[in-house]
């Protein structure tokens, strides 16, 4: 007989992803014939741009197949610092900056190495599922922090917990992953310093700051405060590359000592190829600026056909408008369902995979999300067309 499994008790508190649930129904579908469209999944469809692809194919090709330092490659980290630099005047070394698998490995990392069970951590509501469930399984204590209306940081609401129990790490997400929102600058300035004044950790993931629109700009968090900012971003999204698992982290060196153990002790270094692909695009800014260019340019056409798509339909409710990554995150409720009960039946009746709020936190359970990162123009008419529908026969 085999022993029974226990559960270790840092996952107690961690929820399963509701998303599988809708992928398996997808599957199901999918077998049996129905042409699936996803607005689910935060991946983009588009291919490897041939010059990263190249210099990752060369890389193989010269024997970067081995270990790298475990922090990254040096001229890697050199690069990414020298951005900080020239973009924000922000001036790091080398070794404040750590490269990792993904942002994902980063932001477990940085919650393994700096929360103690039972530490009180803040996260803004909606946000990434992620930050939530990883800071859980370091044990801590979460609470989340609505966002105004309009999907900016709540300034009165955090000078509020800052003033009344101070947390020892809050997560701030810009721009941010669903709501498609760039947080205002005096909003980051304001929390930043205040989180300074209480001695807290700010973890900011900035892994969407290159997918912005309509001029908006990006406030990297660091411009407020050096000694208790980490920055978290990513490869992924804007090299459109989330298989290649690419991601850093920016940090003072009294934050990095505790994140950089855990790294070690977790995957070594980030695969070495991509590491030197990613490195070799870096020192080409005009390969940079067309990779993310192109990219910019064919995900803000699809955000501004999902817009004249989507917003007509009866039950939408866009109270904001996106104005970066690829999502749009409308409110549902004048259709008679929740964001979960819309998912379901719309997938199951329609063939379409949306996000439900719930996902996101516990402030828009009437909202969903809807991702155009891979589904080009023609998808997007083909879903709205089928949205419409499914709301006609209710
Ligand atoms: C806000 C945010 N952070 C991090 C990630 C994960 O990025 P990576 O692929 O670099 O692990 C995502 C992916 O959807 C995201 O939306």
């Amino acid at each position: 007989m085999p022993k029974s499994v226990k559960t270790a008790s840092r996952l107690q508190e961690v929820s399963p992803s509701g998303l599988r649930e809708f992928f398996e129904i997808g599957a199901k579908l999918e077998a049996k014939g129905i042409d699936v469209i996803s607005l689910g999944i935060g991946d983009l469809d588009l291919p490897l741009p041939p010059f990263l692809g190249d210099a990752i194919a060369d890389a193989f090709a010269t024997g970067h197949t081995h270990y790298s330092s475990n922090a990254g490659i040096y001229e890697l980290r050199q690069a990414i610092a020298d951005r900080y630099e020239s973009t924000y005047n922000l001036k790091y070394t080398p070794e404040e900056v750590l490269v990792t698998c993904g942002a994902l490995e980063g932001l477990l990392d940085i919650m393994l190495g700096h929360l103690n069970p039972g530490d009180r951590v803040l996260v803004q509501d909606p946000a990434f599922g992620y930050f939530a469930n990883q800071a859980k399984m370091a044990g801590a204590k979460v609470e989340l922090i609505p966002m105004t209306p309009d999907f900016d940081l709540d300034v009165i609401r955090y000078q509020k917990e800052f003033e009344t129990n101070p947390p020892q790490m809050i997560i701030i997400n810009s721009p941010c992953n669903p709501t498609g929102s760039v947080a205002s600058r005096k909003n980051v300035k304001d929390i930043v310093e205040q989180a300074r004044d209480h001695d807290t950790i700010v973890i900011s993931d900035e892994c969407y700051e290159f997918l912005r629109y309509d001029g908006q700009k990006h406030t990297c968090s660091a411009e407020f405060d050096y000694d208790n900012v980490i920055i978290v971003n990513s490869f992924s999204k804007a090299f459109a590359m989330t298989g290649l698992r690419l991601g850093y982290i920016i940090a003072p060196v009294h934050l990095m000592q505790p994140i950089y153990q855990v790294h070690q002790y977790n995957t070594a270094c980030a695969p070495t190829p991509i590491q030197v692909g990613a490195m070799r695009v870096l020192s080409n800014p005009n390969a940079v600026e067309g990779i993310i260019g192109t990219h910019r340019n064919v995900l803000d056409d699809r955000r501004k056909v999902a817009l004249e798509c989507f917003k007509p339909i009866k039950g939408f409710k866009f109270t904001y408008e996106p104005v970066a990554g690829f999502y749009l995150f409308p409110n549902v409720n004048e259709t008679g369902m929740t964001g979960p009960e819309f998912a379901i039946t719309l997938l199951e009746e329609s063939g379409v995979i949306v996000v439900p709020g719930d996902q996101f936190g516990s402030a828009y359970p009437d909202n969903i999300r809807i991702s155009v990162g891979s589904a080009p123009p023609n998808r997007i008419r083909e879903a709205a067309s089928r949205i419409s529908k499914f709301l006609k026969d209710k």
